[in-house]
């Protein structure tokens, strides 16, 4: 470690980021009283900010990225070495890291076969789109262009992907959104729509077809859908939930995309979160954990019978994707992802991911059973919530000044946790933990520890 703390003096650097960096997600007018966040250096699971404070990161990055944690000299490496002797070319041309990568994913996904790289979960969802939308026009003469969107997902901030994300407080000002996506209800068993049934998931499902009868199924293209959903609330999919959506899309023809931006690379406890549930995607589209930040890389994976339809006919220019990304040509994001896939398979972090996610999963029950203000607690693997209420009878969402409080209660701590924020009017009220693959049950206990003690005081008074 480097860093000492007291022994540095950041205050230049945080001084400059006060003055001119624009914060994510963030309502800058309080930084003219407080300092900034500066985040100079992590290790494992810990990290440590400009003033010398130490923090336990239970949202691997806050946004579920960092999957093997900080400080891996492993990858800067591979980064560094494949930097030196080529740092880029578009990828009108291949490279080896991509070309490797790219092979040894395929072998984590079967039945998919194709890759094609980008920058960022956004970007790698409009591919997606763009790919739906192009065998649409060259299959269907345009007809079956719709594609369909699920209540409470989120699938990027670029205005197309807005347009499939039902987060009002995300969308709202930023419209008119890109027309041909429609939305389907929500599968949160915990606030039924339905009123109490017995096949919840697959009454779900059916809400789907639904839809797809009132637009029209030879209007209907594509669906995108989380496996679990993420920044919606840590929504779990309801038993017979994904077979009857796979069934419904078989009979309709619908492509099957699955976004595993947050789920996919081990985040719940398999390489993808659609492997638990048996279902076979048309399109998987991953980022986050790709390279678990060490660079951006996100990826748009195909299978080979929707690859083939876009080479059938060598003498039609329009007929190949026609897409390009600048910086899917930089050969960083593959160095670094191979070396993340690796040091998941050889360090077993599935495995870890799936006994300490169980871990979680159980002191979260314990939780549940001590403070009344958590109404559900749901999750895979390591990507776990816990939905807080008001009133366990009624469901009533807690406030948001409550979530606010329990997280930071938890910082104050020296715990970072997160919580569903800045997506819904009346539904940022589901803390998230999703520490890094590598976490330990010290590590979930300290994280826990935390959570009981926020809780305890935000409802004190
Ligand atoms: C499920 C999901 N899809 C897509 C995205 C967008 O990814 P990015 O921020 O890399 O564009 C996110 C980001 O949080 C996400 O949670």
């Amino acid at each position: 470690m480097n860093f000492t703390p007291g022994a540095n003096d950041f205050s230049e650097a945080v001084e400059s980021d006060r003055a001119h960096v624009w914060h994510h997600l963030s309502q800058h007018k309080r930084y003219e009283t407080t300092d900034p966040m500066v985040m100079i250096e992590g290790k494992g699971l810990r990290l440590w900010d400009a003033q010398g404070r130490e923090f336990l990161d239970a949202v691997s990055g806050g946004v579920w990225t960092v999957n093997v944690g900080y400080g891996r000299t492993s990858i800067a490496d591979a980064v560094r070495d494949q930097l030196v002797k080529l740092n880029f070319f578009a990828n009108s041309a291949g490279n080896i890291p991509g070309a490797l990568f790219a092979q040894k994913l395929i072998e984590k996904m079967p039945g998919m076969s194709r890759v094609y790289f980008s920058n960022s979960g956004s970007e790698a969802n409009e591919k997606a789109y763009k790919i739906i939308r192009q065998i649409a026009h060259n299959k269907y003469g345009g007809k079956k262009h719709k594609i369909l969107y699920r209540e409470r997902d989120y699938h990027g901030t670029t205005i197309t992907a807005l347009s499939t994300t039902s987060q009002n407080q995300r969308r709202d000002q930023y419209g008119p959104f890109t027309p041909g996506f429609v939305e389907v209800p929500h599968c949160l068993e915990y606030r039924s729509q339905f009123g109490p049934c017995e096949d919840y998931g697959v009454r779900a499902a059916k809400a789907i077809e639904d839809v797809i009868l009132r637009e029209g199924p030879d209007t209907v293209g594509g669906i995108v859908l989380e496996p679990v959903t993420a920044g919606g609330g840590v929504i779990t999919p309801p038993e017979g939930y994904w077979e009857t959506v796979q069934e419904i899309c078989r009979k309709y023809d619908i492509l099957l995309h699955i976004d595993e931006v947050v789920c996919g690379m081990g985040r719940t406890g398999k390489w993808f979160g659609y492997q638990h549930y048996g279902v076979k995607p048309d399109i998987v589209t991953m980022a986050k954990g790709v390279a678990s930040g060490y660079a951006a890389i996100s990826c748009t994976v195909t299978t080979e019978a929707v690859f083939d339809e876009f080479k059938s006919d060598p003498s039609d220019p329009m007929s190949y994707f026609r897409d390009i990304s600048t910086f899917g040509g930089c050969a960083a994001g593959p160095a670094a992802a191979l070396e993340n896939l690796r040091i998941i398979e050889d360090e077993n972090l599935l495995e870890n991911t799936t006994q300490m996610g169980d871990y979680l999963m159980g002191r979260l029950e314990e939780l549940k059973q001590k403070h009344d203000i958590i109404g559900d607690v749901r999750g895979k693997g390591l990507f776990c919530g816990a939905e807080l209420v008001s009133d366990r009878e009624t469901k009533e969402p807690a406030p948001e000044h409550i979530v606010q409080a329990v997280t930071a209660d938890c910082m104050a701590q020296g715990v970072i946790i997160g919580a569903t924020n800045r997506s819904f009017d009346s539904f940022n009220n589901t803390l998230c933990l999703s520490p890094a693959l590598i976490c330990t049950r010290n590590d979930i206990d300290a994280i826990v520890n935390a959570v009981d003690g926020a809780l305890e005081r935000a409802t004190a008074s």
